[in-house]
């Protein structure tokens, strides 16, 4: 039996619902781009932005979590420098996750687009301006890379664990 002291169910809940938000984001972000002018890319286009508003909600009612329940220490194992990076790429995984829905919520704002969620229309932050609409895709593309060097740092960090047999890292991520 594991007796460590784990995240609390919400914390749980609300790190694999983004996670698994953020990995579909990937899938079809990857996929639209590529995709002919035409309806079914007007489509993934919307779908891509609907499920990415809720990344930046989820995110947000995430971080007032957080801020009210400290997340319980790690195991003793884990050497300082390790300590220090978990610390690190958490932060930045905040805040990459702010940039990331805000940089794609403005660039479809100056695109001239209207731009909803499921459906519904929301305000728009701009006006159509092609110079506009173009840096803050630059910041989107560029920040979706550093999502992926974050999320291949910390998955690595989880698995070595693993490997070294040592399950209580992932343990306090996971209800059972
Ligand atoms: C955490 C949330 C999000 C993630 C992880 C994400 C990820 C991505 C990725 C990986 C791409 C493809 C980039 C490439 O060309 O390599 C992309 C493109 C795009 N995303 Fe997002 N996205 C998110 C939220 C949003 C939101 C909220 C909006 C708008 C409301 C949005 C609008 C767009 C648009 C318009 C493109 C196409 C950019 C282009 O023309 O190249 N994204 N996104
Ligand atoms: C896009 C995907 C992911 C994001 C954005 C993400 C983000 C985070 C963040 C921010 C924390 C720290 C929570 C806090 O203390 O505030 C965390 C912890 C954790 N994550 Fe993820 N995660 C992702 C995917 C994964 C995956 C695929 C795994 C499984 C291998 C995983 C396993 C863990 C574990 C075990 C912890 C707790 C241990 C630790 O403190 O590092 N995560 N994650």
């Amino acid at each position: 039996m594991d007796a460590s002291p784990k995240y609390t169910r919400t914390a749980m809940a609300l790190h694999w619902l983004v996670a698994v938000l953020v990995f579909s984001l990937f899938g079809i972000g990857w996929y639209m781009v590529d995709l002919p002018q035409g309806p079914a890319r007007g489509e993934y286009f919307a779908l891509h932005k609907s499920i990415g508003l809720c990344v930046l909600v989820l995110l947000a009612l995430r971080i007032a979590w957080r801020y009210r329940h400290r997340p319980p220490p790690l195991p003793q194992a884990v050497p300082a420098w390790q300590r220090v990076l978990a610390g690190l790429v958490h932060r930045a995984f905040y805040v990459a996750l702010i940039v990331q829905p805000m940089s794609g919520y403005l660039s479809s704002s100056f695109s001239g687009y209207s731009t909803r969620w499921f459906g519904l229309p929301l305000p728009q932050w701009g006006w159509k301006d092609a110079r506009l609409n173009e840096l803050f895709t630059e910041i989107h593309v560029g920040c979706s890379i550093v999502i992926v060097v974050l999320v291949l740092t910390h998955v690595l960090g989880v698995v070595s664990h693993l490997l070294q047999g040592e399950r209580g890292l992932l343990r306090r991520m996971l209800p059972w």
